[in-house]
């Protein structure tokens, strides 16, 4: 037999797929494991986009329908994105798709030729450096510091950019750190990014989860130069509690998105029909239910960090947006666990997730896989009554350590 693909051998998997399936297996016997490690909403989605889609199938929208997506749904998004993000994007820039991630890909398999430059501001989103894999480009990663509240600084930017650079693809607010650019930082990055000629992608599918009164900054709305050279992708997952409907939109520059739209038409034709009306339904109910959301996700925030003060040896940066804290545990690894049966050493992040979760029954996701060692992602999105019982879980897993022995 020939061999697969080298760009489908080439994709590393999750260094937590092994651990989520041993986390449902755990599950599944009727442990009680619990998880801070879901990267999704625990609301339920708005009713309002339930009637949507319920009324779309009983109307029999089950046809094919526009490849670009629904023509009211993108016009509803040129709406948003001129109001909420002070961009301009007319409805044929945006592309309607399957979720975030796969407007993601799109963006780019239009942009990148084989050996292009993608950089990536680590931690990241475990997706994008395999999404630049796969289409054939080359992610750069370059590291950000905790100390700078693990944002990308222009002079690291220089640092990188080689003849190839092609695109910088940022995420505001980040998932794993929680990161928000402020206007101001953006503005000095994209003083680097025009004068080395960079496309950007801007992941901003936490835009609406954000604390402290922050406000998300588009970095296409920081002016024209930037306008032209950046997709923004976003999606109904998070902020309307969607993920399993799979509804994403992407606004590119005219020419940018044309090329995404022939791709599309190629590979998914369109996103689910009853997805669309469902997302449009939200949009229209965006004043009652983004409010709520985050009145939910500050509550769960204030409490995670309230109890994170009780454990010694762990330091984080209050996330300022999305529903993750990155939790440093450079100070308790390595270390040595003792139980009646064992005793075995804790190297790192992915030995310590794994501990977590056969010793004190609690998944998390070990920073490893965000690229970044030492670090531990835990989501806050559940209700306070269940983070409760979880940080109970972690407060003693974690007090039952040795310290750096
Ligand atoms: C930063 C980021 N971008 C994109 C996505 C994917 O979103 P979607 O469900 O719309 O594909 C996620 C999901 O976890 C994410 O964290």
């Amino acid at each position: 037999m020939k061999p697969l693909s080298s760009r489908a051998l080439g994709v590393s998997p999750s260094p937590t797929v092994a651990m989520d399936a041993r986390y449902k297996e755990l599950l599944a016997r009727g442990l009680p494991v619990l998880s801070l490690g879901a990267g999704e909403p625990d609301l339920p989605m708005p009713q309002a986009g339930i009637e949507a889609a319920t009324k779309a199938l009983s109307e029999g929208k089950t046809r094919y329908s526009f490849m670009a997506g629904l023509p009211e749904l993108r016009a509803a998004l040129s709406k948003k994105f001129s109001e909420e993000n002070g961009i301009a994007y007319s409805p044929e820039e945006i592309l309607i798709t399957s979720g975030a991630k796969q407007a993601v890909f799109t963006a780019l398999l239009a942009l990148l030729d084989p050996g292009d430059e993608v950089i990536i501001p680590s931690p990241y989103w475990v997706t994008y450096p395999e999404a630049v894999r796969l289409v054939g480009g080359k992610p750069v990663v370059v590291d950000t510091r905790f100390e700078d509240g693990f944002k990308l600084k222009p002079e690291d930017l220089r640092k990188v950019i080689t003849s190839k650079s092609k695109l910088l693809i940022l995420n505001s607010p980040c998932n794993p750190t929680g990161a928000v650019y402020s206007r101001a930082e953006l503005e000095a990055l994209a003083a680097v990014i025009v004068e080395y000629n960079l496309y950007v992608l801007s992941d901003e599918i936490y835009e609406h989860i954000v604390f402290d009164g922050l406000h998300c900054t588009s970095p296409a709305a920081l002016n024209a130069e930037m306008r032209a050279r950046t997709a923004t992708v976003n999606g109904f997952s998070k902020a309307y509690a969607m993920q399993g409907l799979r509804l994403g939109y992407v606004g590119a520059p005219a020419a940018w998105t044309k090329a995404m739209i022939a791709i599309q038409s190629h590979a998914a034709h369109h996103p689910s029909t009853l997805s669309q009306y469902a997302g449009l339904a939200c949009l229209q109910v965006s004043a009652q239910v983004l409010p709520e959301a985050k009145k939910h996700y500050l509550e769960a925030r204030e409490y995670a960090l309230s109890r994170l003060k009780k454990i010694p040896g762990v330091s984080w940066n209050d996330p300022q947006g999305a529903f993750y804290v990155f939790l440093s545990v450079q100070s308790l690894l390595p270390t040595i666990v003792r139980s009646k049966t064992d005793s075995h050493k804790i190297e790192n992040s992915l030995d310590l997730a794994e501990y977590l979760l056969e010793e004190w029954h609690l998944a998390t996701v070990p920073g490893v896989g965000f690229g970044c060692e030492g670090y531990l992602r835990l989501s806050f999105a559940q209700p306070v009554a269940y983070l409760e019982k979880a940080f109970d879980q972690l407060e003693q897993g974690l007090k039952a350590l040795s310290f750096g022995s």
